[in-house]
């Protein structure tokens, strides 16, 4: 998969991206990330990218030429088939991220990402441009770089072959429409707590059971909603 990152701050991904599972993943070339920086593709001499509110109100808004002449460029450069692209604006205003949303931009050939800063984007870009809206929750960040950087890690992880153990991925929260059920590890007695004696019984049917069990119960405690989908 290739991913293009469209942001004022490239600078912010290098930490998250030169670590663990995307670092592994971009070194075995099954994800490639590439950053642009949007002041790049202004035409203002000062390489402004963002302009007052029409209509008034505070802050700054972003401007919609060096957006897309920026992803014009790439997707002109990247020749993949519409249906295998997604060009996102990340945005308080979009779809909530999923584990369903990222298992479907996982099959994905192209992932276009677009970060916002100061009081939003020209409404332009998510209409004519983008191809769908994210949001990684209800609550609003400054910009969209870390919002960007939580769907690459949503997404490459689930590539094939990204995770050590493709197993992983299967048992993990929300794949079933429930929570993961409670995972121990070495000592089986830590400060007096023991670890549920199924666990160390090698009994495999007994413990899948438990595990079944379990991941009902916590769900229906802390997500109930997630049972009613
Ligand atoms: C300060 S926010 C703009 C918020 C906007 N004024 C509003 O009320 O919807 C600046 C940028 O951060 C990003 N952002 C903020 N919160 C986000 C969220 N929950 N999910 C995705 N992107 C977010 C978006 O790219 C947005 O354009």
């Amino acid at each position: 998969m290739r991913i293009d990152v469209l942001t004022i701050f490239p600078s912010m991904f290098e930490p998250v991206l030169g670590e663990s599972i995307i670092k592994r993943a971009v070194n075995s070339g099954k994800a490639a990330i590439h950053l642009h920086d949007i002041r790049d593709y202004t035409t203002d001499k000062h390489r402004k990218v963002d302009d007052r509110p029409y209509g008034g109100g505070s802050g700054m808004v972003m401007a919609p030429q060096p957006i897309f002449s920026c992803c014009d460029e790439v997707v002109r450069k990247i020749k993949v088939a519409k249906s295998k692209r997604s060009i996102i604006l990340l945005s308080p205003r979009g779809r909530c991220l999923t584990q369903k949303s990222a298992a479907r931009l996982s099959k994905m050939k192209h992932l276009v990402l677009i970060c916002g800063h100061y009081e939003g984007v020209d409404e332009r870009v998510g209409r004519s441009l983008a191809d769908e809206e994210i949001s990684i929750g209800d609550y609003v960040l400054t910009g969209g770089e870390l919002p960007a950087m939580v769907v690459i890690d949503a997404v490459v992880r689930l590539l094939p072959g990204v995770l050590g153990n493709a197993s992983s991925a299967q048992n993990e929260s929300f794949q079933e429409p429930s929570l993961e059920y409670p995972q121990y590890t070495r000592p089986a007695v830590f400060q007096g707590k023991k670890v549920p004696a199924v666990l160390l019984s090698g009994d495999h049917k007994a413990i899948d059971a438990w595990r079944r069990k379990e991941a009902l119960k916590v769900t229906r405690k802390r997500r109930p909603d997630l049972l009613g989908r």
